[in-house]
């Protein structure tokens, strides 16, 4: 009797200690929200909740746009112009219940697409981790990290995913690589060297660059500059260039901006984007 009191006891004693001791860290709870007009956004979501298991919705306009390209960019810059953007659909999840939102996006008119403009003001992100990610023609990361950023200031804005809708076929390995980097998936990744500092562009280089932006329409432009460096299986280069005058255009102070292109072994180079 006396045995089995002290077994009980002991039981006891170590469920106690169990239960007070340190407990494992509590898995964040992820939501990947994100608007997609055509589709390639929604496949870099779906990418990320699959890996992550997390829940995913899409937003939706009340009026979708579902016109061609050329009204959707004329009702978009009309919207924009008149900071009257789109009435978008509740969401179903609740965004208080997660900690890190996956916000996903295309690029438009170099920012974040007008309905997320609708959904940061109507949605309440203050103490969320967010993680931006988005699709476009050439580029605009950078840019709609810093209009969140402005617009956002109660929540942290993670480093974000951005990749060119031409080059699509690329996000899987890269979404991979991103979310280790973010500590989000488990897995060892090779760091990235820095780029050096950058030099004058050789012909050799400045044909790279004529072969990755050559036949893009919006680009028109010259390499002045150029740093580069090794990435797995090839090299990624960070031009500095400078906007040529266009024929029968209005001429304008030439800018100045950035190109990355990547050259993997046996490949031809292609832009991955630019950040004005
Ligand atoms: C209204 C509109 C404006 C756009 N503006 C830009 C832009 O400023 N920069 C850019 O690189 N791509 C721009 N794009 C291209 C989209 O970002 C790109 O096609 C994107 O991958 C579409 O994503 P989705 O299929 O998820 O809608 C624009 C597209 C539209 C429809």
């Amino acid at each position: 009797m006396k045995t089995l009191k002290h077994f009980l006891m002991a039981a006891l004693l170590l469920a106690v200690a169990v239960a007070c001791g340190p407990k494992a860290p509590k898995a964040p709870k992820i939501l990947v929200l994100y608007y997609s007009q055509t589709e390639t956004t929604k496949t870099v979501a779906e990418a990320i909740a699959t890996r992550l298991g997390a829940d995913i919705e899409a937003i939706a306009p009340v009026a979708p746009y579902n016109g061609t390209y050329q009204e959707t960019i004329e009702r978009g810059r009309k919207e924009l112009q008149e900071q009257s953007f789109p009435a978008i659909q509740p969401l179903t999840a609740a965004i208080s219940a997660y900690d890190v939102i996956f916000l996903g996006y295309p690029i438009w008119f170099g920012t974040y697409a007008n309905p997320i403009a609708t959904l940061l003001d109507e949605v309440d992100f203050s103490g969320k981790k967010i993680v931006p990610f988005c699709t476009f023609g050439s580029g605009g990361l950078e840019a709609s990290v810093r209009n969140l950023t402005a617009k956002l200031p109660e929540s942290t804005i993670l480093p974000g995913y951005g990749v060119r809708s031409a080059r699509i076929e690329a996000m899987p390995d890269e979404i991979d690589r991103f979310l280790k980097v973010g500590g989000f998936l488990a897995g060892e990744v090779e760091p990235l060297a820095d780029f050096p500092d950058a030099h004058p562009a050789s012909e050799a280089e400045a044909a790279i660059f004529d072969a990755a932006v050559g036949d893009y329409p919006m680009i028109h432009a010259t390499a002045a500059f150029v740093a580069d460096r090794a990435i797995p299986g090839g090299t990624e280069y960070c031009f500095t260039s400078i906007d040529l005058p266009r024929e029968g255009m209005p001429q304008r102070e030439p800018q100045e901006f950035k190109i990355y292109v990547t050259a993997l072994d046996g490949q031809p180079p292609v832009f991955t984007r630019v950040v004005r």
